[in-house]
């Protein structure tokens, strides 16, 4: 049977009526040449949709009006995802890869509300999620990390959550899980922001949708610390041990992943991204992960010639004077 939405009837609410309406008033003033290239484009569009629809019965749930309307309406919206106009050179499997029904359902809501307004490129794609590039409302680029929602990706994430004891005893769907474990990254995110932390500030969340500010420029996203050119190690070290030591003593949690993979490295500073693991300090693993994480910083900064040690580091992230910061 099929699942109810309290948005459904948002998404009916644009008659078909309405649309043509629309239509009209889009077509009027224009040439014969430009009718003739909007009609073109819709034509494009329909057949992208039919097209899904052909496949295999996986968008069988596209052919219910409701989800054609919802998505003839942000698809325009989309074409980085579609591979579409001048994003030709994107894969179109990735529509496959990240866009289910309830996926899309999501990004319709957050288009709603304006945080995010174009999706366009995808930026990586991890096993777990694909993070794209988009805009908001006012045009300003936004990250956005959509989390597949597969089996697989779930396996993976059991294992952190088996053994947490705020998620014992709860016979969750799949998809739910998923769903906690982005509302747990936004909400790590949050927090570390909130201490002055340099990681993105998380703009929006909804099921596997993570909005976040975008780290990079019009040109390029901001590469991985270990695939930049680090100019002063030494002071990124520094910079780093802060980071823990301020997570960790004031913000009461670890990253878990604390890894130069999930360093990324813009405006000459490191911002630290992927939180969805990070615990809090009652967490039974939560000093094995400190210990991890403080060991993988050391090994880094060694490689790249400074002088450091794991205990010692491991005793600045405990015990350096933080007096001075507070957040009211
Ligand atoms: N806020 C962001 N701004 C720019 N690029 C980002 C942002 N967040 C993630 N990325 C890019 O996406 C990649 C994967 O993101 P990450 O959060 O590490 O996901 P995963 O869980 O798949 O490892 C990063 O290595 C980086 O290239
Ligand atoms: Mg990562």
């Amino acid at each position: 049977m099929a699942r109810r939405y309290d948005d459904w009837d948002e998404l009916d609410s644009r008659s078909s009526k309405k649309r043509n309406r629309a239509k009209r008033e889009k077509h009027k003033g224009l040439t014969q040449d430009e009718i003739d290239d909007l009609d073109y484009e819709f034509k494009e569009e329909t057949a992208f949709i039919e097209n899904l629809e052909n496949r295999s019965g996986k968008y069988d749930w596209m052919k219910e009006k409701k989800y054609k309307t919802m998505f003839r309406d942000i698809e325009s919206k989309l074409q980085g995802v579609m591979g579409a106009g001048p994003f030709e050179w994107v894969d179109r499997r990735v529509f496959d890869q990240v866009f289910d029904r309830l996926t899309l359902l999501s990004l319709y809501k957050l288009m709603k509300t304006g945080v995010v307004d174009t999706l366009d490129h995808p930026i990586a794609q991890g096993k777990e999620a694909h993070v794209f590039h988009g805009t908001d409302i006012n045009g300003k680029a936004v990250a956005v990390k959509i989390f597949h929602t597969s089996n697989a990706v779930f396996k993976n994430l059991l294992q952190y959550i088996e053994g947490d004891p705020r998620f014992g005893g709860l016979k969750r769907r799949h998809r739910d899980i998923v769903d906690i474990w982005v509302r747990k990254e936004y909400r790590n995110l949050l927090r570390l922001h909130k201490w002055g932390l340099n990681v993105p500030e998380p703009l929006a969340v909804n099921k596997n949708v993570l909005v976040m500010d975008f780290i990079g420029n019009e040109i390029s996203h901001a590469r991985r610390l270990r695939d930049s050119e680090i100019p002063n190690p030494k002071a990124v070290y520094e910079e780093l041990v802060e980071f823990l030591a301020v997570a960790w003593q004031k913000g009461s949690m670890v990253h878990g992943d604390f890894s130069p993979y999930n360093i990324l490295w813009w405006g000459d500073r490191p911002v630290v991204i992927d939180v969805g693991q990070a615990v809090v300090d009652s967490h039974p693993k939560a000093q094995e992960f400190l210990v991890r994480d403080v060991t993988r910083l050391v090994q880094w900064a060694q490689k790249m010639g400074v002088e450091c040690d794991v205990t010692e580091t491991l005793l600045d992230v405990l015990e350096m004077d933080l007096s001075h910061l507070s957040i009211d």
